[in-house]
């Protein structure tokens, strides 16, 4: 199946991965991590977009999982000839892989792609569209640390409006029965919103603070702001911290801009979850391409 967005999930293939993901978790802890579900299998992956934590983690996912990993080397490909993205995706799937893992600047880029091809396509990020692993990879951290999501308070805080971790976030929260506020400077928070705005009033009695990155690479202007007023208005500073609810916890999907949205003494502090968030993100992954590749009939 393709996993595009987080509504292509059933409820039961969405619970199916939260007990994958923490199944993974545990057994990533150990000396041996070879599992075989994959075994066999040819995934590729093709970043059209810079990505660490992504990349990595689909990378090893695919691995530990005894697929055969290919990487599309998008900046030496034939895109520069003038090859449209869906003929560079269509010669990939003639190749024979059972999955495709897809990263691209143009949101809607990865759906196009999965209309024209057979392999199972799934999306790491296209654009300020959807990123549904990182969604699912944050809601199953959130469930881990608290061993639940619903009834939770998530404040969601910063680029809301180009953030496609924002989006996919957000609605597996909801979803799961979280009750989430959105935080940030009006320009970008999404067109319409008209929810409380101030990162006081929803950083208070939360118990789920999420930072995330200005994604200067997608504004039209520049903020404008002087260095160190971003944090001073609308980061994540201690004194903030410190009005969440007792036990509360801070995430950020990376990259991080330290002393930009989030206090980097916070960030490496005991209330965060940053590194779960990263050791969660390979553990979903192998949950995800399992479905993807060995459930192909689900979802569509
Ligand atoms: C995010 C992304 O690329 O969408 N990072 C990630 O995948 N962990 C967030 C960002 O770029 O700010």
């Amino acid at each position: 199946m393709d996993l595009l967005r987080p509504s292509d999930l059933s409820d039961e293939q969405l619970d199916h991965l939260l007990r994958e993901a923490e199944h993974w978790f545990e057994h990533n802890r150990g000396t041996d991590k070879r599992a075989d579900r994959l075994g066999g299998r040819s995934i590729a992956l093709a970043f059209f977009e810079n990505s660490t934590r992504t990349l990595l983690s689909f990378d090893m996912a695919a691995q530990r999982m005894g697929a055969m990993v290919t990487h599309f080397p998008a900046a030496q490909s034939s895109l520069a000839k003038g090859e449209t993205l869906v003929d560079t995706a269509l010669t990939i799937d003639a190749m024979q892989v059972d999955a495709l893992v897809m990263r691209h600047p143009e949101p809607g880029a990865p759906e196009t792609v999965a209309a024209a091809i057979r392999a199972a396509v799934v999306n790491a990020g296209d654009g300020t569209g959807e990123h549904p692993t990182q969604g699912l990879l944050d809601v199953a951290t959130i469930n881990h640390h608290f061993g639940r999501v619903e009834g939770l308070k998530v404040a969601i805080c910063g680029d809301i409006r180009h953030s496609r971790v924002a989006s996919s976030t957000h609605a597996l929260l909801e979803r799961l029965g979280a009750a989430v506020t959105l935080a940030g400077p009006a320009a970008l928070l999404p067109e319409g919103h008209d929810g409380p705005d101030g990162i006081d009033a929803a950083v208070a009695g939360a118990d789920v603070v999420m930072m995330l990155r200005i994604q200067r690479e997608r504004l039209a202007a520049d903020l404008g702001d002087a260095p160190g007023e971003y944090l001073a208005r609308y980061g994540l500073t201690r004194e903030r911290f410190a009005t969440a609810a007792p036990g509360a916890v801070v995430m950020h999907p990376g990259p991080m801009n330290r002393e930009v949205e989030i206090s980097g003494a916070l960030a490496d502090s005991e209330h965060s979850l940053i590194s779960t968030q990263v050791e969660m993100g390979v553990a979903m992954r192998m949950a995800v391409l399992d479905l993807a590749i060995n459930d192909p009939a689900s979802g569509d």
